[in-house]
């Protein structure tokens, strides 16, 4: 009898605990899913190391049973997927999509409810989703938390953010994961919507790196109809739980079936450069949208901004405290002497833009509402129609179509979205009429509806209308403090920025860190592309504004190396065109440096010390390369062996001197002139707060290169 129980034991313990496996098409991860005690569980591996040790899965309804528990495996669909398909604008024209699949249908045992658990692993990681199929049983749910685990090996280092529901305007911190609560206590008690949170809520895209040089990389992916997701640590075992943004009233997501969540992503790879080459997050996003796409065009574009943002001039066209719209007769008020957006002064900018090649003069502070921004009917502050009287809309357009350039829109919502989306139509409706086809949108301060939260379901179902309805308008999208994307871009390639981190704007308000854009591009610019607004050339802030002491941490060298190495199919050069007429040898990188490209390659890469870059031009063979570097003294090493063989470039390098320092001697820079081919090398110094920029362009029978030197 003994002899026949252990068996029996055996089968039915295995039974419970029978894990489905799926490799990823190179076998390089291996993901487990099991059932344990009616609770789902999955695991990841990445060559045989753990990158997820075994982590729950499931959501807590309210007013409703649970789908956490009791559930058992009713089937398991699997499948592959091979395309490649070519992105509209991007760092690659061609992005291949290849997966395994894994579909495992569950039962509530208890509820008779049906819960699919969708796999997607590829060779740069794992995309995993809840699919809530139609059914009698489940219809419309209130998500009161989801409670999805990505347990940790380890206590490994992560570059981190304090979760918030309103901004992600931060520098990072880079921490042992243990070490999380104590920063969090000491340095953001300050912040509200911290509150809410554990002391060790993070958001993502949350970048980590283990002990034995594995790099982890946590997002999410195609957030639509949800609240974005953060990460609360519980650091005594190392896992993260998922935290949803709630709404007004601490809900967390309603829902109707048939629907599902968001991706949940897990990029990993012993190679740090692979996080920034990985295509995951597009790849798990819809295909595109639009039959259409030709009006979709990369943009590199000056501005009327920087010099508001400095306080050297005023977005408001009075100096009047609190003016209420339709109630103030501008043309009767006494303009300020620093309203930035007047006729004269646009024209100069617009004059600069076509002399120096650019597409675009974006123009902030040229409608009615400023005055009013923080006054009691901040329902209504702006109409997104009505210029001041100092901006003539039709002459401007008319001026810049003579010169071959385009203004860019500027809706400022001040928070009030349905104020937004009540005067939208009327609003694109204006661009259409006055030929603008881009719109830098902006969500600062609380928002109204009062209680809501720039990641909650409710605004997350905004910022895609706004985009969607910009599209039947054929009109670009380029939405400032929005939720962080998540690879949106993809379906609706209108949306051609986000700025949805601490932008260049922070240098003019105390700093960003000297390390801000090493560690980027693995966390913000994992779900998208960031109009990161660089090309400051005037570091001294107080030279704009007497009263700004602010200085921007980073060498002019490294101004230019952001253009590649921070990606954006939307490139501004921020500076004002007089602090660009002082340099312009350096200036030249700026105009010659394309937006979009064909290849892009990671020479060298590390998070939170340097990361460089070398991108092919779309449509040419020139080649950029762009090197950002962390607050010490670096040498870089790389090799041209990405270029083609046997053909000559001109090599325009764009670097730090050897005395050059972002606090000290931040304007340092110099220039240099060679030739090279595919077999050449180069060391180049990178001072602290530094980096290098440079051009190749493939040398024709037109130019002359006896009397240059070869690297
Ligand atoms: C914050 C944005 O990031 C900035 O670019 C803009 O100028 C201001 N809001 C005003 O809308
Ligand atoms: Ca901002």
């Amino acid at each position: 009898m003994k002899k026949l129980i252990i068996p029996i034991l055996l089968i039915l313990i295995s039974g419970s605990l029978k894990a489905e496996k799926l490799e990823s098409p190179s076998g390089n991860f291996v993901l487990t899913f099991a059932v344990d005690q009616g609770i789902p569980t999955y695991a990841l591996d990445y060559k045989e190391k753990p990158v997820i040790t075994e982590s729950k899965l499931g959501l807590e309804l309210k007013d409703a049973e649970s789908l956490l528990s009791n559930f058992e495996v009713a089937s398991v669909n699997r499948s592959t997927f091979d395309e490649t398909w070519k992105p509209v604008w991007g760092e690659v024209s061609e992005i291949r999509n290849h997966y395994n699949e894994m579909a495992v249908n569950l039962n509530q045992t208890t509820s008779d409810r049906k819960l699919i658990v969708r796999f997607r692993l590829f060779d740069d990681g794992l995309g995993f989703r809840y699919e809530f199929p139609e059914q009698d049983s489940l219809i419309y749910f209130v998500i009161k938390e989801e409670r999805t685990q990505f347990a940790m090996a380890g206590d490994h280092t992560a570059f981190w953010i304090p979760g918030d529901f309103d901004t992600q305007e931060y520098n990072y911190t880079e921490s042992k994961l243990s070490e999380i609560r104590g920063v969090m206590t000491d340095a953001v008690t300050d912040n509200v919507s911290q509150q809410t949170f554990s002391p060790t809520g993070v958001q993502t895209a949350l970048m980590m790196k283990t002990e034995d040089g594995l790099y982890i990389n946590l997002h999410e992916a195609a957030l639509v109809e949800y609240s974005c997701m953060h990460l609360n640590l519980d650091d005594e075992n190392m896992i993260f739980e998922s935290f949803l943004t709630p709404d007004a009233v601490g809900n967390k997501g309603y829902m109707q079936a048939p629907c599902h969540s968001p991706w949940r992503t897990v990029i990993a790879s012993d190679k740090a450069a692979d996080i920034l080459m990985s295509h995951i997050t597009l790849n798990l996003n819809e295909p595109c949208a639009y039959d259409d796409t030709s009006w979709i065009t990369p943009v590199k574009y000056i501005g009327v901004w920087w010099e508001m943002i400095t306080g050297k001039s005023t977005w408001a066209y009075t100096d009047l405290p609190s003016v209420k719209l339709g109630e103030t007769d501008y043309s009767k008020t006494v303009p300020n002497k620093t309203h930035a957006a007047n006729n004269e002064h646009v024209m100069e900018y617009i004059d600069f833009a076509a002399k120096h090649g650019f597409d675009a003069v974006l123009v902030e502070g040229w409608n009615e509402g400023w005055e009013d921004w923080f006054g009691k009917s901040k329902d209504y502050v702006f109409d997104f129609v009505t210029p001041y009287p100092d901006f003539d809309v039709k002459k401007l357009q008319s001026y810049a179509q003579s010169k071959g350039v385009r203004l860019m829109m500027h809706h400022e919502t001040s928070g009030s979205v349905r104020n937004y989306e009540r005067h939208m139509d009327q609003a694109y409706q204006f661009m259409v009429d006055n030929g603008y086809n881009a719109v830098k949108s902006g969500y600062v301060g609380n928002m109204i509806p009062r209680g809501e939260t720039h990641y909650g379901q409710w605004l997350v179902n905004h910022y895609l209308y706004a985009i969607k309805k910009a599209g039947e308008y054929e009109i670009m999208v380029n939405a400032h403090e929005a939720v962080r994307p998540t690879g949106l871009c993809r379906t609706y390639p209108n949306l051609i920025g986000n700025e949805s981190a601490r932008g260049t704007e922070y240098e003019a308000f105390g700093g960003n860190d000297p390390d801000h854009t090493t560690i980027l591009p693995f966390t913000r610019l994992i779900g998208g592309p960031m109009d990161y607004t660089p090309g400051i050339f005037e570091t001294d802030i107080s030279q704009l504004n007497p009263d700004n002491t602010s200085k921007v941490n980073t060498t002019i060298a490294r101004q230019l190396a952001l253009y590649v190495t921070m990606y954006s199919p939307l490139q501004m050069a921020a500076d004002l065109p007089e602090n660009y007429k002082k340099h312009l040898d350096a200036f030249q990188f700026i105009k010659d440096v394309p937006v979009d490209w064909d290849n892009t390659k990671v020479l060298e890469a590390e998070p939170g010390d340097y990361i460089t870059y070398a991108r092919k031009e779309k449509g040419t063979d020139n080649w950029f390369i762009g090197r950002t570097n962390d607050e010490n003294a670096r040498e870089s090493t790389i090799s041209f062996d990405f270029l083609p063989a046997k053909k000559k470039y001109i090599a325009t390098i764009y670097s730090d001197r050897k005395d050059s320092h972002y606090r000290d001697n931040p304007k340092a820079y110099q220039i240099m002139k060679y030739l090279v081919d595919s077999k050449s090398k180069l060391s180049q110094y990178c001072a602290p707060g530094g980096g290098y920029a440079i051009s190749l362009i493939e040398v024709d029978d037109t130019m002359s290169t006896k009397k240059m030197k070869k690297m």
